[in-house]
């Protein structure tokens, strides 16, 4: 697909490309003591890369011993990092990965080159629903941070459902929250509870960090979110719902109610130290505390159909 036929898809590359271009500063997902929390949590790993545990409960639990996927197929898949490594660790033999940002496609086809797999990897820019014409075609369809950018989610479970063939798996890991990141009073009012705890030097300018930040979050305007990228959050409050619906054949951890994200996000950067270790153990305690009241942010899900 040429690059001047979709005005919105135009957009969200765009923005994504600029995004690439910036320098950027460590999110929660990229924090190891995080990322490690989490993953011991919930799956029972230690890891401290963001979602590896769910792939190990993937191969150990679901994939044959020794054996891979054939054919994978991911959408929006940034630079692909994450979906290599799984190549590179033998767990998936080819894959072929959707992405609107040339500039992330350009530096994911020169990872695959470093990583000595471009043979096992496909990158193509554009959008998969028209391009991908062929049904149960793979063994494996994945979305990591992806789905949730899509704007019409039950169709993208669908149009997942359709890739695979029978007894291929669905994995996603990805926000499931409100649409535009509209929270709910009480995720707003679990987050500044955590970050009421954080000391005040983590939210002021410093030598190392010029931006002041705000301890009180308030809920972002959703006019903001959909302008700076239009696909950000467009239609994800309906992801488990359709998966649930598409998939009856799965497991689902429901790991966080958004308390991390919302009080950690803005200054992972900042809270590297042990020092903080504390702090984010209280923040990751409200969120579960919320999540198993009901408030689900983010979740991982492995279906077979
Ligand atoms: C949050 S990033 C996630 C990237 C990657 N999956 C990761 O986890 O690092 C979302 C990506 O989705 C891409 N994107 C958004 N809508 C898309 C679409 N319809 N098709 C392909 N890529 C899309 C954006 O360009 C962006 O790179």
């Amino acid at each position: 697909m040429n690059k001047e036929s979709n005005g919105t898809e135009n957009n969200i590359g765009d923005y994504w490309d600029s995004r690439a271009a910036a320098d950027r500063p460590i999110s929660w997902m990229g924090h190891p003591y995080i990322s490690k929390s989490f993953n011991e949590k919930v799956y029972g790993s230690s890891s401290s890369k963001w979602g590896a545990g769910l792939f190990e409960v993937l191969k150990k639990k679901y994939l044959q011993k020794g054996g891979s996927f054939k054919r994978a197929i991911a959408v929006a898949c940034g630079n692909g990092r994450k979906e290599m490594q799984l190549v590179k660790e033998g767990m998936i033999d080819h894959i072929k990965m959707y992405e609107l940002a040339t500039s992330r496609i350009e530096e994911g086809r020169a990872m695959a080159k470093r990583m000595g797999i471009q043979n096992k990897v496909e990158f193509v820019y554009g959008n998969a629903f028209e391009m991908e014409k062929e049904k149960e075609k793979y063994d494996l369809v994945i979305w990591l941070n992806a789905i949730h950018h899509m704007m019409d989610t039950p169709a993208a479970v669908q149009w997942s459902s359709d890739m695979l063939l029978k007894g291929g798996f669905f994995v996603m890991d990805d926000y499931v929250g409100p649409n535009r990141f509209q929270w709910p009073r009480i995720v707003m009012q679990y987050c500044n509870k955590a970050r009421a705890k954080f000391p005040d030097s983590i939210f002021k300018r410093s030598e190392q960090f010029s931006r002041k930040r705000h301890r009180v979050m308030r809920v972002v305007d959703q006019n903001m979110v959909s302008g700076v990228d239009p696909s950000e959050a467009a239609d994800s409050a309906r992801i488990l719902e359709a998966i649930s619906y598409i998939f009856p054949k799965r497991e689902e951890f429901l790991y966080s109610s958004g308390v991390s994200t919302l009080a950690l996000n803005d200054i992972s950067s900042r809270i590297l130290d042990e020092r903080y270790k504390h702090f984010i153990d209280h923040t990751i305690q409200l969120d579960q505390d919320l999540a198993g009241k009901g408030h689900i942010g983010f979740a991982s899900v492995i279906a077979v159909k």
